[in-house]
């Protein structure tokens, strides 16, 4: 199976990097391994400096509102979000929200005024929801797995309206706005018209909903031929809107002295999963991609060693030395990913070693590839570093 997608890829704009924000107990492995990762605020506002000072640009938070899958407390991502941002400087955090919790109306505001205040680095991350105890439970209506896009597509469709449009209407199956001006709108910043709209999701229905409708497509872990696959179902889908989405990727992370020791510590974090914590989120997620007609999508490949990683990170390989997982992350970059999303066991000293030893050998990668291909990778629109502040 082919790993190149059909399109023209850019090489000479570098790849952008992100980490998921552990503001959850028990970090992003379910796993009883020693963690060094807190999910309270002070741990998350000394990490979010760390990564922006080591060439990490954005941050992702994510949506969860039910103790499950070994993540007994969590916090809520549009505030932390928000909290992070007044922390930061540069760091553009990407807030999870479901448009069945939100109403479109409401996100749009909010977000606008998250902007002004964080002087335009809000995001979102338009999550169409797996988690079905969680709608239930709050007597919220759950919607069939495809159904779930329509609704995600009309929402987004939505945002997108009210942040760029006066006396805005649309009238849909699930929503009916009439006439709507928001004031203020979103702050100029150069290079986009409104805040960046990511989505999140694998199957067939994700695939065709993000390549109409966001910005940026996020794909779980994936292997490079099948994320090959979820690139050309976006593309398939954003050729027909005349759109021209960029894509994501997740990857948990463990850089090592040396293969062996990376290897052993996915040995060790699997064999010393929560295993009551993984069977029951693999009974949770058959409500996604396994539930629709082609049983495509998230988690539907999913093995019990990558559900430890509830996002699939194992799958795309970033496991090894920094020269191997520096040449592994260039490899999806030909493949079609434009931001790589990292998880990792410790968070704090990592994501800093991450931009320490990972990044410059991507950038020397980087700058070979470009010239291969008759053209120089465009370093002015490298992300500022700060190593001299970068303190653990
Ligand atoms: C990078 C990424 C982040 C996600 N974050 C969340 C989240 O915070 N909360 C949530 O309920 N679902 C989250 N999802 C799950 C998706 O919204 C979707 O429900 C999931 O992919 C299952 O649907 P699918 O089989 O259609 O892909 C995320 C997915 C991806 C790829």
């Amino acid at each position: 199976m082919s790993t190149t997608p059909q399109t023209p890829l850019d090489y000479s704009t570098p790849l952008k990097f992100a980490y998921w924000v552990p503001k959850v107990s028990g970090g992003l492995v379910v796993s009883t391994i020693e963690q060094r990762t807190g999910w309270d605020f002070e741990y998350n506002k000394k990490l979010a400096r760390i990564a922006e000072n080591s060439g990490f640009e954005y941050a992702l938070t994510q949506a969860r509102y039910a103790a499950s899958y070994g993540a007994d407390k969590q916090h809520e991502a549009t505030s932390f979000s928000l909290a992070l941002l007044g922390a930061t400087e540069r760091l553009k955090v990407i807030a999870a929200v479901h448009p069945g919790m939100w109403h479109p109306g409401v996100l749009a505001k909010f977000m606008i005024t998250a902007d002004h205040l964080s002087n335009g680095r809000a995001a979102v991350n338009i999550v169409s929801g797996w988690l079905k105890d969680e709608f239930t439970n709050f007597g919220l209506d759950w919607l069939e797995h495809d159904e779930r896009y329509v609704r995600t597509e009309e929402f987004i469709n939505i945002l997108r309206g009210l942040w760029t449009e006066k006396e805005f209407s649309q009238s849909g199956k699930y929503y009916d706005i009439n006439k709507f001006t928001l004031q203020l709108a979103p702050i100029e910043v150069p290079g986009r018209t409104h805040p960046e709209i990511f989505f999140g999701g694998n199957s067939t229905a994700a695939q065709a909903t993000a390549g109409r409708v966001a910005d940026w497509y996020f794909s779980n872990g994936r292997t490079l031929e099948g994320y090959a696959d979820n690139v050309n179902g976006v593309l398939a889908a954003a050729a027909t809107a005349g759109r021209k989405p960029r894509f994501g990727l997740n990857g948990f992370v463990i850089a090592r002295d040396s293969e062996k020791d990376a290897k052993d510590t996915l040995r060790e974090i699997v064999e010393k999963a929560h295993r009551p914590a993984v069977e029951g989120f693999a009974a949770s997620v058959k409500e996604a991609g396994a539930s629709t007609k082609d049983g495509k999508g998230m988690w539907a490949d999913a093995s019990y060693e990558d559900m430890v990683q509830y996002n699939d990170g194992f799958k795309t390989g970033l496991i090894g030395t920094p020269e191997q997982i520096a040449e592994r992350i260039v490899e999806y970059k030909k493949a079609g990913v434009n931001l790589m999303l990292t998880c990792y066991l410790h968070f704090q000293e990592e994501v800093a070693a991450f931009g320490r030893d990972v990044m410059p050998i991507v950038r020397e990668l980087e700058s070979d590839l470009a010239r291969k291909h008759g053209t120089e990778l465009d370093t002015t629109l490298l992300p500022e570093t700060n190593f001299d502040k970068v303190s653990l």
